[in-house]
């Protein structure tokens, strides 16, 4: 009898030994899968959420040079003014939704910019980012605007830490003769010919900015900034002689 109790005692013991180091082991186990598994997840988490919050604030700013006062209206637009344009939020007129901007760019381009700058209804003085210049709130009105079917010509960078700000008279020439000759200078495809006043005439009429604008964006066989890489203040540079050299 004793000994069978012991017996038995014994084996109770050892399984309830052998579940206990079954629950600690697979406690162990899942812990290990389990941290495992989230430092995995947080690595690619914070990796996901760093190029998405850094890319697009970081890159576009850097690219401009990102000194105050520099930024041109796509890098401001996509730093501050997209938070709520971008997905029309709290009644922003939606960014390239034409039927929302239509009314809005029919008050004019200084009368959008002052409300851009002072602030209208649901739409904080700047956009809340008051460290913007002026001229930075305008620039990124146009690339708004534009975006939804305007065609303002975007005020030029001055005195930008990139460089382009200040565009050497000359460098107009230099473009001019690299890209711009091939068309221009014989009137290839219907392109106003070089020098010829009565061919420029009528566009001079139009006035320079949207010469610029129409230039930069195409027309017809006018490829969008003639096929010119380089920045708008150098391609505007570059109309700037033909134009001059044509008056
Ligand atoms: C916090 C949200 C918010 C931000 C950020 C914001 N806007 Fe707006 N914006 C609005 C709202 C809301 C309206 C519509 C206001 C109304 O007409 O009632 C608006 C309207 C406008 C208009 C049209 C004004 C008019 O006269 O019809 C312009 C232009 C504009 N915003 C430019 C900008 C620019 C440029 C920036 C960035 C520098 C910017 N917004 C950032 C919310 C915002
Ligand atoms: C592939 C040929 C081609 C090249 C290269 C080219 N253009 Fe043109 N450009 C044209 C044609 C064609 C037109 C006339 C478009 C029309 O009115 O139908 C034109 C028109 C223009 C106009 C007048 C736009 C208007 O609104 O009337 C300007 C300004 C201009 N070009 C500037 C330039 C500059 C600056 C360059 C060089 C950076 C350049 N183009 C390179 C073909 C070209």
């Amino acid at each position: 009898m004793g000994s069978a109790n012991k017996g038995s005692s014994g084996d109770a013991i050892r399984v309830i030994l052998s579940v206990l180091v079954l629950v600690v082991l697979s406690v162990w186990l899942l812990a290990k899968l389990f941290t495992s598994g989230m430092v995995v997840d947080a690595e690619v988490m914070s990796k996901e959420a760093i190029a998405a919050r850094l890319k697009p604030v970081g890159v576009s700013v850097a690219n401009e040079g990102g000194a105050p006062g520099s930024r041109t209206g796509e890098a401001v637009y996509k730093a501050i003014c997209s938070s709520c344009h971008a997905a029309g939020l709290a009644g922003s007129p939606k960014f390239a939704d034409a039927g929302a901007w239509a009314g809005r760019i029919s008050q004019g381009f200084d009368s959008l910019v002052k409300h851009a700058v002072e602030g209208i209804r649901g739409m904080p003085a700047k956009g809340g980012a008051t460290d913007l210049t002026n001229e930075e709130v305008a620039r990124a009105v146009a690339f708004m605007a534009n975006a939804g079917g305007a065609k303002f010509a975007e005020p030029k960078v001055e005195g930008a830490a990139g460089g382009d700000a200040k565009v050497d008279p000359a460098k107009g020439k230099e473009i001019y003769n690299t890209v711009c000759q091939a068309c221009h200078a014989t009137g290839a495809a219907g392109a106003p010919k070089f020098g010829d006043k009565a061919a420029w005439a009528p566009r001079i009429g139009k006035g320079l900015d949207d010469l610029v604008a129409s230039a930069t964006k195409g027309l017809n066989a006018m490829p969008p900034k003639g096929g010119y890489s380089g920045s708008d203040a150098e391609f505007r540079s570059a109309v700037e002689y033909m134009v001059n050299a044509s008056k």
